[in-house]
């Protein structure tokens, strides 16, 4: 609720200024800075009532660690948060929970095993020793129905998709009765769909009073849903502008320092041999059912085939089970026409297959190891530095991995920085800097340009163009159809474990992709499977 604080101005009072100008919340001056790295300085944002304020910037400009403070995990080196006008100092995430300030973080913080009703009471410090299951599940379930983001209060969170997951983050802030919530990339795993499904309810909050910071890098959504942005480049502030007075360019000029030379050519495809063979591949989920049934499909040399569908349609199964990650019921995977071995990992990196997982966090990279350990992990299989098998040439690695650091524009302190210290931007471009310097013959990218800014969007892009026109057969699995038609030379739709059919990726052709996406066959076969 709002308070009379004394810093108030008076125009309030003469009525010259609504409510909703009011700050809910002050950051002002603050400065925080880790080894080798000024994060935030003398960063100054302002929430109101009722509004979405959106935070940009690029990979590693401070977003989060502002975010970070606000919420009490960290504590700023200088200056001062105000919340309902009044100076308050936020100790800790339950202290900030206290003054109505809730977030959900970057990377979930879920604890997979438990209930949906566990997991939003977990940490609660008003539970006491008794918790009511009764009484948690029913309002989680009241709760989810009021916003439009039903869960079910006993499932498994372990069972749950990636966008059901967000939800009962969302729920749990709700559940806490915060009035202040903060949106870490909420929407960077989340399908199109989901996304306008969170944008409701998030309206609603707002229209209810609530107020919301929210972070993306996709522009699109931050002119859909927010009121103001303020722009962070290299942890200052350089602009607040009301939505109104700007547009996507303009943005990326705030944010970047200039305009932006978007839109790489694609070029043409060379197709070459087949080199990705899978045939009648089946596997199944975690949870033990059929994920991809059946399924076959080529890549060539020097093409991206890209594969569109709904998240959870067995995508990630299939990507799994290519890399040997995930063992498979049946059917084959070749590498060049060598039979791969179901389930196994090193024989495929042997034969030149990379992989880049949609989990950074948890699949791609140990969090405690340095970024140049990160990108050497795989060294004892690849040989990118040579080294006898007693010693790795650490001189050898560590000028690789600085270069590597220089050209995919990784921001960290040192090559010798543990990755949990990066941004997460950072940490997809260290997966990305090792799964490339491979050479590969074959890459399997899920999601390449989750959680990157504009410009490193740009760059994986060229990146990934680049080695295909080096004779990489590529295959994409991407949420968004923007980026499967502007990588792609063809579009295969895969519903229920199946491909449903084959497009050229064009716009032209998005109703036919969207009947594919929802499960019918394709009938003719004027695109065909040979593109
Ligand atoms: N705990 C930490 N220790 C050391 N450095 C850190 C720590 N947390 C963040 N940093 C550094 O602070 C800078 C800002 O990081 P931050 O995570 O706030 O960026 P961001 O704007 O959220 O980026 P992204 O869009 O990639 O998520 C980065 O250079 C990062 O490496
Ligand atoms: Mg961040």
């Amino acid at each position: 609720m709002i308070s009379r604080g004394a810093t108030w101005p008076l125009d309030f009072f003469s009525g010259v200024i609504s409510l909703e100008d009011f700050p809910v919340l002050e950051m002002k001056n603050i400065t925080k800075a880790f080894p080798g790295v000024v994060a935030n300085e003398d960063v100054s944002i302002e929430l109101r009532k009722g509004e979405v304020l959106a935070l940009l910037g690029e990979n590693g400009a401070g977003k989060t660690t502002l975010m970070n403070i606000l919420f009490g995990i960290y504590h700023a080196d200088k200056g001062e948060v105000s919340v309902n006008g009044k100076k308050t100092a936020i100790t800790s995430p339950n202290n900030a929970l206290k003054h109505g300030i809730g977030m959900v973080q970057q990377h979930f913080t879920l604890v997979p095993s438990f209930t949906v009703a566990e997991n939003v009471v977990l940490g609660l410090k008003e539970t006491g020793f008794v918790i009511k299951t009764k009484t948690v599940e029913s309002k989680i379930k009241k709760l989810g129905d009021a916003y439009g983001l039903p869960v079910h209060p006993r499932a498994r969170v372990w069972t749950l998709s990636v966008g059901e997951r967000q939800r009962i983050e969302i729920l749990k802030l709700l559940y806490t009765g915060a009035n202040i919530l903060i949106l870490d990339e909420p929407t960077a795993v989340l399908t199109p769909q989901e996304s306008e499904v969170l944008f409701k309810a998030l309206r609603k909050l707002v229209s209810e009073g609530s107020s919301v910071i929210f972070i993306s890098h996709k522009l699109d959504e931050v002119m859909e849903i927010s009121d103001r942005i303020t722009v962070l480049r290299n942890g200052k502030v350089v602009g607040t502008i009301s939505k109104t007075e700007t547009d996507r360019r303009g943005l990326v000029k705030l944010m970047v320092g200039r305009d932006l030379l978007v839109d790489t050519v694609k070029p043409e495809a060379q197709i070459g041999r087949p080199v990705l063979t899978v045939e009648d591949l089946s596997v199944k989920n975690d949870k033990g059912l059929l994920a991809v049934n059946n399924l076959s499909l080529e890549v060539r040399a020097g093409e991206i085939l890209g594969i569109a569908g709904v998240a959870g349609n067995g995508q990630r199964e299939l990507a799994e089970s290519i890399y040997g990650l995930r063992k498979s019921l049946s059917g084959s995977v070749r590498l060049d026409g060598k039979l791969m071995r179901s389930g196994n990992v090193t024989s495929r990196i042997r034969s030149g297959l990379t992989y880049i997982p949609q989990d950074r966090k948890t699949i791609a990279t140990c969090p405690n190891l340095s970024v140049m350990n990160n990108i050497f992990m795989k060294n004892s299989i690849t040989r990118l530095v040579k080294s006898s098998s007693f010693n790795l040439d650490n001189k050898a690695m560590s000028a690789r991995t600085e270069e590597m650091i220089k050209s995919f524009s990784i921001s960290t302190p040192s090559s010798r920085t543990a990755v949990r210290y990066l941004s997460g931007g950072n940490l997809q471009k260290v997966v990305l800097a090792r799964e490339l310097a491979m050479n590969p013959k074959a890459i399997i990218a899920e999601h390449p340009t989750r959680g990157l800014d504009i410009g490193a969007m740009e760059f994986v892009y060229r990146s990934l163009l680049e080695q295909k026109s080096k004779g990489t057969a590529i295959l994409l699995l991407a949420g968004e159809l923007y980026e499967i038609f502007r990588l792609c030379d063809r579009v295969a739709v895969i519903f229920e474990g199946q491909i449903m059919g084959y497009t050229p990726p064009d716009p032209a052709f998005i109703e036919e992709i969207g009947l594919m996406m929802a499960g019918s066959m394709q009938e003719d076969s004027v695109h065909e499977n040979q593109g």
